[in-house]
């Protein structure tokens, strides 16, 4: 089954409001597991993320998208700029988020390459899948969960409005590995 017959609510969009060059939210492909390789290759991106990018290759790449585009339970763009991929954002957890939240709901994340940082291009990104989950996407409420050490996402996530909804411990095995004591939720509703 192809991506678009098990995400029917998906769409390939461009994004509008960044003038530093052409930028697009297209479906994640194969072809785009050396750009992810170098956004996974930085050594902060994992503790950033809480994720373990400690061996990463081209075959770990092609294998993650694989995943990505398997799972009914995301929906998940690559970031182009000028045809380049240089990041990507995904709402994920739908099934989980929406039995908590008892409306339909969904975690957000995001990562941008390193030279990408600080020219507001995630800002207009997450407007624009905003718009869509909200408008499109059928979602009332939209979380985020950051390491309490992510001071970027922290900040960038109440620059764009999102509610402070407090602290969660980090997993036994989440520990092991990461600088953070705690996760940082965040949410915002539709409206
Ligand atoms: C978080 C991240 C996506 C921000 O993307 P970005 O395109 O650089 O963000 P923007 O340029 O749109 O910044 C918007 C606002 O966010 C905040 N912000 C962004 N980077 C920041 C930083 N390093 N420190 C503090 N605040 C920051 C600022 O308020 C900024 O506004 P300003 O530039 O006018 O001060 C990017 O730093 C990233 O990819 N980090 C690594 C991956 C990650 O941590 N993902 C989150 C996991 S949930």
């Amino acid at each position: 089954m192809d991506y678009a017959q098990s995400h029917p609510l998906f769409r390939e969009f461009p994004v509008s409001g960044f003038l530093g060059g052409s930028l697009k939210l297209i479906q994640h492909d194969l072809k785009f597991a050396s750009d992810s390789l170098s956004w996974v290759s930085d050594p902060e991106l994992g503790k950033q993320m809480g994720a373990d990018f400690s061996v990463v290759s081209i075959k770990t790449e092609e294998d993650r998208i694989f995943e990505i585009l398997a799972n009914s339970d995301e929906y998940h763009w690559v970031i182009s700029l000028d045809g380049k991929a240089v990041g990507s954002i995904f709402i994920g957890s739908i099934a989980d988020e929406t039995k908590k939240a008892g409306v339909r709901a969904g975690m957000m994340s995001y990562l941008l390459a390193k030279d990408c940082r600080r020219k507001g291009i995630m800002t207009t990104v997450v407007q624009e899948v905003l718009r869509w989950a909200f408008e499109e996407g059928g979602f009332e409420v939209i979380l985020s969960r950051v390491l309490d050490t992510n001071a970027a996402s922290i900040g960038f996530l109440k620059k764009i409005g999102f509610i402070d909804d407090g602290t969660e411990s980090l997993a036994a095995d989440e520990k092991s590995y990461l600088d953070a004591k705690e996760w940082r939720r965040f949410y915002l509703r539709r409206g």
